[in-house]
């Protein structure tokens, strides 16, 4: 079993698929991708995001308002908890801290990524965790509004391994996506390595961040497949076993039983 962790759907490029997501959906499954979650990044356009994949079971959905963007809908922690009470949501986010992207006073943006830690908590829901240029600041806020008790996952990561360490202490998951197949992205491999197998998943962050050989092109979760075999192959073990253990990670900390 396959599964894309984090990726924007209402983002991807249909140009190859007749601009018709449906299209898009039958040749991703083709491909053997079983379960997507489609990360929500605003309030302006999560009903429109709904819309497009809730007639798929394969695919969840979370709700938050990403860090990268001032302008935005700000959410207040009534807001995402009804948007989390939906069936299909499956946590909150994806929040946290960017002050590589972002510039002045963030104070905006820590206030924010607070308001999705109590959301979560309030809703029993894991988090959706972006981080960069931030590490202290994002643990010290995850354990200042004890983040713990909701769980979640630091994804798309791309820091060091005393960053993935204190995450894991706190009980979170670590989210590898295609970065790792990167030639300058050692030092991430080496922390891929290390990750306990029970506590790692795999993701596109489609339609960003395409994987070699593919990097520069639209993203896609088919893709994901190439973060499996870069990751097991770091291991030493087999493209399905890591598929397999990754799946069965997601549907532990997203609560989602697939078949
Ligand atoms: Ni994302």
């Amino acid at each position: 079993m396959l599964i894309d962790s984090h990726c924007h759907l209402d983002r991807v490029d249909l140009s190859p698929y007749q601009n018709d997501f449906s299209e898009f959906m039958r040749e991703t499954r083709e491909a053997g991708v079983d379960h997507m979650l489609c990360v929500s990044i605003d309030l302006e356009s999560y009903p429109a995001m709904l819309d497009l994949v809730l007639p798929y079971e394969d695919i969840s959905v979370s709700a938050g308002v990403h860090p990268n963007d001032f302008d935005r809908r700000e959410p207040d922690v009534e807001a995402l908890l009804e948007l989390a009470s939906h069936p299909r949501n499956v946590a909150i986010g994806e929040t946290g801290l960017d002050f590589f992207r972002s510039e002045g006073d963030l104070e905006w943006q820590r206030q924010r990524f607070r308001v999705h830690i109590q959301a979560a908590r309030e809703a029993g829901k894991p988090l959706i965790i972006h981080t960069r240029d931030a590490r202290e600041e994002t643990l010290q806020i995850m354990r200042e509004e004890q983040a713990e008790q909701a769980g979640g996952v630091l994804h798309c990561f791309t820091e060091n391994w005393e960053m993935a360490s204190a995450a894991l202490d706190m009980g979170f998951y670590i989210s590898f996506s295609g970065i790792v197949t990167f030639k300058n992205a050692q030092e991430l491999r080496d922390v891929a390595a290390r990750v306990p197998l029970d506590r790692m998943l795999i993701e596109t962050d489609s339609p960003y961040l395409a994987p070699t050989p593919y990097r520069g092109k639209p993203n896609e979760p088919k893709y994901v497949r190439r973060v499996a075999e870069t990751i097991a192959e770091l291991r030493g073990m087999e493209v399905s076993d890591l598929a397999n253990q990754t799946a069965q990670n997601f549907q532990r900390l997203f609560s989602t039983p697939l078949k």
